[in-house]
């Protein structure tokens, strides 16, 4: 179903109102997730298709999101690399690739052998949102894959990924291209088990300067992008702190640039032009802050869109696990009551 206005926004149509949906909706803001979660591991969750099912549905029960977004995470199809993967609670590989025999030994995972449930999860929810809400899919940039794996876990200064792109260029760039096959696999599985839209995170492509992302990053997104099955299937491409350098994001060919909130969004889209949808941008942490400040901040993201066809409301980063449930079903309200047309 192409009427919905989720999808219709990311092709840039007019709708009937401002889609919206919460990066990383689902989680552990929601009583109800927790209650899921207290009984498994979170990547046990993840690999039991019924109860990824389940928690990606909660959201959309309870905030009236106007998409749901598959339950599992970027580094999923990494572990089946050959990677052993463990959350404490952030993600944490036991042994980071550090030398190109690390990068040689690393395998191209099969997708509908290694990683089924991320398949059947979505073959659930096909079946369950059925004329109710279109499924997002997702993986993560290469750039943002290769950092986790490289430094082994979250860093501030991302030394280790840095000193191979600067140090050790030929051994980068073949992580890089192995990355962005898995990438491309993984995501057309995806499609193929029926994603109805697919989200790129790069969460940290905006660690580099604009020169070394067009030099180190920008190549290996927009061979990404390009190699998906994308008919049908529009592709959001979410680079965090991009402002700066939203034109070369734009070079990768999304349909749909997400957008943080170090710029505005009115600027951001005179920037980008008409020829693509924006996502974004509502600070997180405006959750925190009362309703009446809340809905004022929406007012503010809906006015610099200024009636543009082609916006999808949404955080400008995902949603913090502290943040009062109530606040964020009432930012979703003042989505849908303040750009409702008539
Ligand atoms: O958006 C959704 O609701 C779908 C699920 C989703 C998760 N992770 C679940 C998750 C998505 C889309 C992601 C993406 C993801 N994972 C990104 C890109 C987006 C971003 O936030 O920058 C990144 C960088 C990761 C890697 C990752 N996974 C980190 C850094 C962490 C720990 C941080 C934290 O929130 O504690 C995770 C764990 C994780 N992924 C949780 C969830 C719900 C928390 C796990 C738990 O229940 O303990």
């Amino acid at each position: 179903m192409s009427d919905y206005r989720f999808l219709k926004a990311c092709w840039g149509e007019p709708v009937d109102r401002t889609p919206v949906w919460l990066m990383r909706q689902a989680g552990r803001y929601l009583p109800q997730y927790m209650a899921v979660r207290s009984k498994v591991s979170f990547l046990e969750l993840c690999k039991t298709p019924e109860l990824a099912a389940e928690v990606t549905i909660q959201p959309i029960d309870y905030l009236g999101a106007d998409a749901a977004i598959l339950f599992s995470d970027i580094l999923t199809p990494v572990e089946p690399m050959g990677l052993k993967l463990d959350f404490a609670p952030g993600p944490v590989f036991e042994s980071p690739v550090r030398t190109q025999a690390d990068i040689d030994a690393l395998r191209i995972p099969v997708m509908e052998e290694d990683v089924p449930y991320v398949l059947e999860t979505i073959r659930i929810l096909r079946r369950e949102f059925e004329g109710r809400v279109p499924l997002i899919g997702f993986g993560g940039a290469p750039f943002t894959l290769a950092c986790y794996m490289v430094e082994g876990k979250g860093s501030k200064d991302f030394a280790q990924i840095k000193r191979m792109m600067y140090s050790a260029p030929e051994s980068y760039a073949s992580l890089m291209e192995k990355i962005t096959e898995m990438d491309r696999q993984y995501l057309n599985a995806q499609i193929a088990a029926g994603a109805q839209a697919i989200q790129i995170f790069d969460t940290w492509g905006g660690i580099v300067s604009p020169g070394d992302y067009e030099k180190y990053i920008l190549p290996y997104t927009t061979k990404l992008i390009e190699g998906l099955n994308r008919t049908g299937v529009p592709i959001i491409h979410f680079v965090k702190g991009a402002g700066t350098m939203l034109d070369l994001v734009k070079r990768a060919g999304s349909d749909v640039v997400g957008l943080d909130w170090h710029i505005g969004l009115g600027k951001a889209r005179n920037l980008l032009g008409t020829e693509v949808a924006v996502q974004g941008n509502l600070d997180p942490t405006i959750l925190y802050a009362p309703p009446e400040h809340i809905e004022r901040e929406v007012k503010r993201i809906l006015d610099e869109n200024d009636g543009r066809p082609g916006h999808i409301f949404n955080l400008g980063h995902g949603i913090l696990p502290t943040v009062p449930p109530e606040h964020a079903k009432f930012m979703v309200e003042c989505v849908q009551r303040l750009s409702a047309k008539g």
